[in-house]
């Protein structure tokens, strides 16, 4: 069944931009991105979007839907009603290129700011040894797909461009969290954690969680945990060490 639908698309660039009216052909089982595609090939060639997959796994489609930051390739046209106008606008937390297009380099600065992981000396590439519980916990970590959503929602950064040189966002707090609770991983991530990253600017009010197209508790498995880490070390080294030792 096909019917049409009344899109609003900003278009626009980093010095000004504004909602354009198109009225649009939906077609049973399509997505928003879907739609997208379709302006592109009729009414508006050189709009710009982001996107590779198409199956919500590469992270880049992300783009802010009536108002709420998803992936444009899984949000379905059946969500909305027939007669709803759809406004898609580009993530508001960085700094437009073109369109729907970001720059969302703020993030690869904050993952360039962590450092790797940091095996203990002696222990070579092959050796590492770890229980099942500690590799299960990681993995919920590892199905981020590095979409920026939950960047994007939190209001740390949100609003407050201020903050952003001080805080690495919560995908980027889940990385120190993921590192933290290694349990062959021999940095200090706790005190980088409050002290460079910004840890302590999140009131978990879990923004990101509901976002988070993967269903990663970020909050709760990464943010709060973390939190919890941190305040019963108090920066004592002895408590941290032992944190280390005895975290098995
Ligand atoms: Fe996207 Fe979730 Fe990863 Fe955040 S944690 S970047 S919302 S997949
Ligand atoms: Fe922001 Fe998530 Fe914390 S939205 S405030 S990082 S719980
Ligand atoms: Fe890859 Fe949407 S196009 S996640």
């Amino acid at each position: 069944m096909t019917h049409d639908q009344h899109f609003r698309v900003w278009r626009g660039d980093d010095e000004k931009g504004e909602l354009v009216d198109y009225p649009v052909e939906v077609n049973e089982g399509e997505v928003v991105l879907d739609i997208i595609h379709r302006l592109q090939a009729t009414q508006a060639q050189d709009m710009a979007v982001r996107w590779n997959c198409k199956a919500g796994k590469c992270g880049s489609c992300s783009v802010e839907i009536n108002g709420r930051p998803r992936l444009a390739c899984m949000t379905r046209m059946s969500t909305f009603a027939e007669d709803e106008v759809i406004t898609v606008t580009p993530l508001r937390t960085f700094p437009v290129i073109r369109d729907l297009v970001t720059d969302v380099s703020f993030n690869y600065t904050k993952a360039r700011e962590i450092p790797s992981f940091a095996p203990p000396e002696g222990v070579e590439p092959g050796e590492y040894r770890m229980a099942q519980v500690d590799v299960e916990r990681s993995q919920e970590f590892r199905k981020c797909i590095e979409c920026y959503l939950c960047q994007n929602t939190c209001h740390v950064v949100r609003d407050h461009e201020e903050n952003k040189e001080n805080f690495a966002g919560p995908r980027y707090l889940m990385r120190i969290a993921e590192l933290d609770m290694h349990p062959l991983d021999s940095a200090d991530r706790q005190k980088a954690a409050q002290e460079e990253h910004g840890l302590g600017y999140c009131n978990i009010t879990k923004c990101c969680t509901e976002v988070c197209p993967e269903h990663i508790k970020i909050t709760d498995n990464a943010l709060i945990p973390l939190k919890e880490r941190v305040v019963d070390r108090k920066y004592d080294p002895l408590v941290w060490l032992g944190s280390k030792i005895f975290k098995r």
